[in-house]
């Protein structure tokens, strides 16, 4: 039987909550194919702080390099303690130092609206088509967020200068492209690439490699789009996207945008791949969505995309394709039966009925 190491990863928020919820539907699908987990929970953010002084305790780190792959939770809770240096806050200290370190370039959003939540889609019915499909393939250790300096310098006299630096190499846009191409042979084969080559040099770069790394794939159709107007046709005709590839930030922004158009960032995992993607290709798999604070500890999260990220973590890392298929399979089904977290849950709906997280993880997973 396949085995495998995972290092669970909660953090902060509803972190923990949904957590536990995506590591019942995992219990589940053991129980139904033929492989088995050995799970070990370790602190990391603001928890990582409270138990050993820092976003990314060394132990936990330690568990990381020694497992097949890493399930996230979410970290950083932006009201807490102001004094601690941006440097040393879980967004930056762990979540980015996690990415960098274990050089997870490739970050897969899928984002899909089921039939059942046409109504949690805040688009008019008729720009829903026949459905809203979108892989959202995002740059994850380049671009502004890692460009050096990055630095704040104090001007004198109550007055400062804040610079970012976007950075982007060839290598680095040709890697991701490759990634991208591939995903979409897989899909319906046609890549948008989002850019801003009007005013950026990183735009023109962007777009000159792309189109290059392109000409390996004749089967899928490129287009380039500015990202203001990628940001406009995704509310106006979203049904247009297959895959969009977008640089670090632009992807970060983009990927909200239509998480929220899929009925909610609670539907939204994602996975972060590195060099290679064979089977048991090393991975780190999160909700794209925050710790969302304000609803923590309430049984209110919503823990889809946690477990849809389970589903990524079967698929990318273990090579486990059923069983990947079969939790998103199962996430349909419950959704289907009228199970809604308040995010996704409309009074409108005939069958539908609000329910907690625990019990859309229980529904889920009896579904499995
Ligand atoms: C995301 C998040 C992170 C990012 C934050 C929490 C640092 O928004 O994964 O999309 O900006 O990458
Ligand atoms: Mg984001």
């Amino acid at each position: 039987m396949k085995k495998f190491k995972v290092a669970a990863l909660a953090g902060d928020g509803i972190g923990p909550e949904v957590m536990r919820e995506a590591i019942k539907v995992l219990r589940a699908t053991e129980k139904k194919f033929d492989f088995t987990t050995e799970i070990t929970e370790a602190p990391v953010g603001w928890a990582g702080i409270d138990a050993a002084g820092k976003a990314l305790p060394d132990a936990t780190l330690e568990l990381c390099k020694k497992s097949d792959s890493i399930l996230f939770g979410s970290v950083g809770l932006p009201d807490r303690d102001p004094t601690i240096p941006k440097e040393e806050r879980p967004e930056r200290a762990a979540l980015l130092r996690i990415r960098k370190e274990f050089g997870l370039f490739a970050n897969l959003r899928p984002v899909q609206l089921p039939k059942a939540l046409a109504h949690a889609c805040p688009l008019a019915k008729e720009r829903q088509g026949d459905g809203i499909d979108i892989l959202v393939v995002r740059e994850l250790t380049g671009g502004m967020y890692f460009g050096q300096p990055k630095k704040t310098e104090d001007l004198g006299g109550g007055n400062f200068r804040a610079i970012d630096t976007m950075v982007y190499t060839t290598p680095e846009i040709e890697r991701i492209a490759h990634v991208a191409f591939k995903a979409a042979q897989l899909r319906r084969k046609k890549l948008t690439s989002i850019d801003k080559a009007n005013v950026l040099e990183n735009g023109i770069l962007w777009r000159e490699v792309v189109t290059r790394v392109g000409k390996n794939y004749p089967d899928v159709t490129l287009e380039h789009m500015f990202v203001d107007n990628g940001a406009m046709q995704l509310m106006l005709r979203p049904t247009q996207f297959d895959v969009m590839l977008c640089e670090n930030m632009f992807g970060d922004i983009l990927s909200d945008e239509a998480a929220a158009i899929a009925g909610s960032l609670g539907m939204l995992p994602s996975a972060s791949l590195g060099a290679t993607s064979n089977e048991n290709t090393f991975g780190f798999y999160e909700p794209a969505g925050g710790t969302a604070p304000d609803i923590a500890g309430k049984n209110l999260a919503n823990p889809i995309a946690q477990i849809l990220s389970v589903a990524l973590m079967l698929r990318h890392s273990f090579g486990l394709n059923d069983a990947a298929a079969a939790i998103e399979r199962a996430v349909k089904t419950a959704i289907e039966a009228g199970n809604r977290t308040g995010d996704i849950f409309s009074a409108s709906e005939a069958n539908a009925r609000k329910v907690g997280t625990r019990e859309m993880g229980d529904a889920i997973a009896a579904a499995v």
